[in-house]
């Protein structure tokens, strides 16, 4: 079975038990500025888990797009991706974990095939702390579960990894206790490190056993958390009933479920190899690395007679799995829209390419073949992902024009690299007499000054991490804080920078954008007054030549609706109304219900509300704003036309439109 025939199995398997199949977020949340990227399956749902009504009911299903940008630098071993798909299902209010556990082992049992005997579970040991029990409720189902295969089913109780580790395990035991640290589930971790109003809960992990030999670097006992690669955890049910208060742990509204499984591991579980990279979807990259570099993914055992190559064995391999997650990464990015920059998101699309491209040269795959990688990787998935299909040809574009772009700069900077050791290697000479650098010395004064890292990123466009990882590599260290410091003050001196950029919405703050954003205002207010007032704002991205808008609503708008928007719009502009700002308490704002705002938590406590106000006297909005906007409707050039409307996640519509300027007639 390919990783593309499990992903559907799951999901058919889900609608089978009456899960709506929703499609996956982009990788950049929509509505969230708390994080860069969708880094599990629930983060797009927080809002439906915290109580809000899903418009596709209480039954959800997905493969979803994650991110986890913290992991770039362990990418190398066999588990570690910076993109995974994470595939989850979630009960909102509904079922709970009667129905939930024997559901997930049956799918991997009787749908995917695996081995009964290989599948170990763990589940909460309870925290007084929190005022959280022992998951006995749990335990008993896992009990009946097991008994009904015919598998032994002793329970242990672990405590924490450590504890598991001097423990172990018996012959007849499948379910384990453990503690918060590993059987609680929040989207910052364990309770005392959530924040207050974050939601989290108890959980059940599932764990298959490859079946190799422990190591014991990891512990004297291997057990289900050991992390020598022997069990993969393999899925994750968690039971998603708890918010954190000022005073402790409440339960929420409703009991969910939030379940969330790698699609990778489970796909590695059926071939029997805990090696993530063979599952297909990214073996089929690592193939044409071979082919385009002639290196060999691995050797088997005999085939190599020295220690030293086993080593070097192990570098090659590691450069493959960083070649190929990172390409992989970037593919899915671009693929969502986002492009290389040297800001936020577009960051990492900026760090992964070149990252890969240093690899890439250890690895000697040639020049220029990044778009032949990039084509691998879509090809692998596009049957699921459309927007691949769809975007390839600017996907590989953007791919070949950040290697050729990056590779102009790379070897000149490498050059500077060298030189940069030099000076310092001569330095330490002077000061030491002494030829090696050790750490110590490096401390001291063998640091690559911040002005050195600062134009090996401006001049040669070296990410920073790339630097220190050169770096590291030579036995050196990096003024990392001096650099951040020039880069602050560079951000200060390019105001129009990252800060700037989209402050409010708003790209800039010239005459046509702020046209836009008050036209935007007067959308909204249509939109609430033809559709109704569960409409609010998800986002909002303004140009001087479009405004981009996202709102919740659950389904999508007509023809004749986005007319009598549109119509709604102009007639108000016609109108040449004003706008007017009032300044008062955030407190008095929020409840005064002719206020319409969103994102509330992110303003300050004196906030300024717009009024837009027709010639005759009718109100058409009152919002909750920033500005800029224009003081009267008449600033307001050209007719508002709704180019697009479609959906932009779960629940959320999006809506490009654009004041057309109608070309003025010709004077002979
Ligand atoms: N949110 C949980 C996780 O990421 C389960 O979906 O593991």
């Amino acid at each position: 079975m390919t990783g593309n025939d499990i992903r559907k199995k799951y999901l058919d398997f889900m609608a089978k038990n009456g899960h709506a199949v929703i499609p996956s977020a982009g990788l950049v949340p929509e509505n969230d500025p708390t994080t860069l990227f969708n880094g599990s399956g629930m983060q797009p749902l927080v809002p439906y888990l915290m109580g809000e009504t899903h418009p596709k009911g209480v039954r959800l299903t997905n493969s979803q797009k994650c991110f986890r940008a913290e992991d770039i630098d362990e990418v190398g071993d066999n588990r570690h991706t910076t993109f995974f798909e994470m595939l989850g299902n979630w009960s909102l209010g509904d079922y709970f974990k009667s129905e939930q556990l024997p559901w997930f082992y049956s799918f991997l049992v009787d749908e995917v095939g695996l081995d009964p005997n290989k599948i170990y579970v763990t589940v909460f040991q309870g925290d007084s702390s929190v005022g959280v029990p022992k998951d006995t409720e749990a335990v008993e189902i896992w009990k009946k579960i097991l008994n009904e295969r015919g598998i032994s089913n002793g329970v242990a109780e672990m405590g924490s990894e450590k504890e598991g580790g001097e423990r172990g395990m018996k012959e007849h035991e499948r379910i384990f206790y453990y503690d918060s640290s590993k059987n609680w589930w929040s989207r910052s971790g364990k309770p005392e490190k959530m924040p207050i109003g974050e939601i989290g809960g108890p959980d059940s992990e599932v764990f298959y056993d490859f079946g190799t030999e422990h190591n014991p670097e990891f512990g004297k006992h291997c057990h289900p958390n050991c992390d020598c690669g022997r069990f993969l955890e393999i899925g994750n049910s968690v039971f998603m009933e708890y918010i954190k208060t000022e005073t402790g742990f409440e339960k929420l509204p409703k009991r969910n479920v939030d379940f969330g499984g790698g699609l990778e591991r489970i796909v590695a579980s059926t071939i029997n190899n805990n090696d993530v990279f063979k599952v297909d979807l990214l073996w089929n990259t690592i193939q044409q690395i071979a082919e385009l570099s002639g290196k060999k993914y691995e050797f088997v055992k005999g085939e190599l007679s020295h220690d030293k190559d086993y080593d070097s064995c192990t570098k090659t391999k590691e450069a493959f799995r960083i070649v190929t997650d990172h390409i992989r990464g970037a593919v899915f990015m671009i693929g969502d829209g986002i492009l290389p920059s040297n800001t936020e998101q577009g960051y990492f699309v900026r760090r992964l390419l070149r990252r890969a491209v240093r690899y890439a040269d250890i690895l000697g795959v040639p020049a220029g073949k990044f778009p032949e990688l990039a084509k691998s990787v879509i090809e692998s998935y596009q049957e699921h992902y459309k927007n691949l299909s769809i975007n390839r040809k600017e996907i590989m574009a953007t791919i070949e024009q950040e290697e050729v772009q990056f590779r102009k700069t790379l070897e000149n900077g490498l050059k500077q690299f060298n030189k940069i050791e030099l000076q310092i290697h001569v330095n330490t000479k002077e000061l030491n007499g002494k030829k090696v650098l050790d750490k110590e010395n490096a401390k001291a004064k063998k640091a690559i000054s911040a002005k050195n890292a600062f134009d090996l990123f401006t001049t040669y466009g070296f990410p920073i991490e790339l630097t220190e990882e050169i770096a590291m590599e030579k036995g050196l260290i990096v003024d990392r804080h001096g650099f951040e410091k020039l880069m602050a003050e560079h951000r200060e001196k390019s105001r129009s920078g990252a800060e700037q950029k989209f402050k409010g919405g708003l790209a800039d703050q010239g005459e046509k954008t702020i046209q836009y954003h008050t036209t935007t205002h007067l959308m909204l207010a249509a939109l609430r007054e033809i559709l109704g007032s569960h409409v609010h704002q998800a986002g909002s991205n303004i140009t001087g030549e479009r405004l981009r808008y996202d709102f919740y609503h659950p389904e999508k708008l007509t023809p004749e609706t986005l007319k009598e928007v549109e119509d709604w719009v102009n007639d108000a502009i016609k109108t040449g109304g004003e706008v007017t700002i009032e300044t008062m308490t955030k407190d008095k704002a929020q409840k005064d219900s002719t206020i319409e705002g969103s994102f509330w938590d992110r303003y300050p406590d004196e906030v300024k509300v717009y009024t837009m106000t027709g010639s005759d006297g009718t109100v058409f909005s009152r919002e909750l704003c920033g500005g800029p906007h224009v003081n009267n409707f008449t600033e307001i050039k050209g007719t508002f036309k709704i180019n697009k409307e479609e959906s932009s996640s779960a629940g959320v519509r999006r809506i490009k439109a654009v004041l057309h300027e109608d070309q003025p007639a010709l004077i002979f």
